[in-house]
């Protein structure tokens, strides 16, 4: 089946399910999916009704698609994505993002749980992402012709949008939050990096490192979304912290930063300039 035959029949069944259409769609990243619940007015739909949508099958990880108002903003959250490393293709890790795209949503925020690569940078700051590197060494769009449902040759010049990044950054400030901008650095993973990887990805301009994001930011740009990405830094990289790193410190690190997280979004996307639908 082709890719825009399973968009078509996941959209069908999803538009049938929306409350209302949302303007925004923010992908949460590990730890920070109960950002959800600060949403008014919301209805969820799990991801496992969704016809052709990859769900996660660990028990008690089932993703969710939940709508609700921010302000006066509809907006989609995304909980439990899936990742590269639970032996997903890149196509199913990014076909959340056709249905983004599939139903009108012009404005993506894309959230991730980040090593921090950068001396100055310490566990619990945020980074706003200006451009990535893909250390992946792969790309969601490789397949053939007739499944692009975009250009075959995205330009990813200026993959972040430099207006939200300046909107992230003034919104930090006024609530005195720590936010640096940055590069991000996309790795497979499962396992964390050695020393000498870390070392490595600081010398090619790094400046936080994690196994998700870039995917789903590159069919972001190909069905040419306002893309902005914040990166919660929850934990030293290997070789610059004296502890071993586990999840759990990422969770919990994320778990510990969802009110500030929960303050920059909301106020982030409040202040959005979103045209009428
Ligand atoms: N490395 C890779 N992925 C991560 C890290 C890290 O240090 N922290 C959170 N996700």
């Amino acid at each position: 089946m082709l890719l825009k035959e399973k968009v078509k029949e996941s959209l069908d069944y999803i538009l049938a399910k929306l409350p209302f259409q949302p303007q925004v769609a923010v992908m949460l990243g590990s730890g920070l999916g109960t950002f959800a619940e600060c949403m008014r007015e919301s209805v969820s739909i799990p991801v496992k009704d969704i016809p052709h949508y990859p769900c996660s099958t660990v028990p008690g990880h089932a993703g969710k698609w939940i709508v609700g108002k921010i302000g006066s903003v509809p907006v989609l959250c995304i909980q439990g994505r899936v990742h590269y490393y639970e032996g997903y293709s890149l196509e199913q890790v990014t076909y959340p993002v056709h249905l983004i795209a599939g139903l009108g949503i012009k404005t993506f925020i894309v959230t991730n749980a980040a090593g921090g690569l950068n001396p100055d940078f310490l566990p619990g700051d945020f980074m706003l992402i200006t451009d990535h590197i893909n250390m992946g060494l792969n790309n969601p769009l490789i397949g053939k012709p007739e499944n692009q449902l975009g250009p075959r040759f995205p330009d990813l010049s200026h993959a972040y949008d430099s207006g939200l990044i300046e909107l992230a950054g003034q919104t930090a400030q006024k609530f005195g939050m720590k936010v640096h901008k940055g590069v991000f650095c996309w790795v497979t993973g499962p396992s964390y990096e050695t020393a000498a990887e870390v070392k490595m990805l600081q010398k090619i301009g790094g400046d936080a490192v994690s196994m998700s994001t870039v995917p789903e930011v590159i069919v972001a740009k190909q069905r040419r979304l306002r893309v902005l990405g914040i990166s919660l830094i929850t934990n030293l990289a290997t070789g610059l912290s004296k502890t071993k790193l586990t999840h759990q410190e990422v969770t919990n690190a994320a778990a510990g930063a969802m009110q500030k997280f929960e303050q920059l979004i909301t106020n982030i996307i409040t202040q959005l300039d979103l045209k009428p639908l």
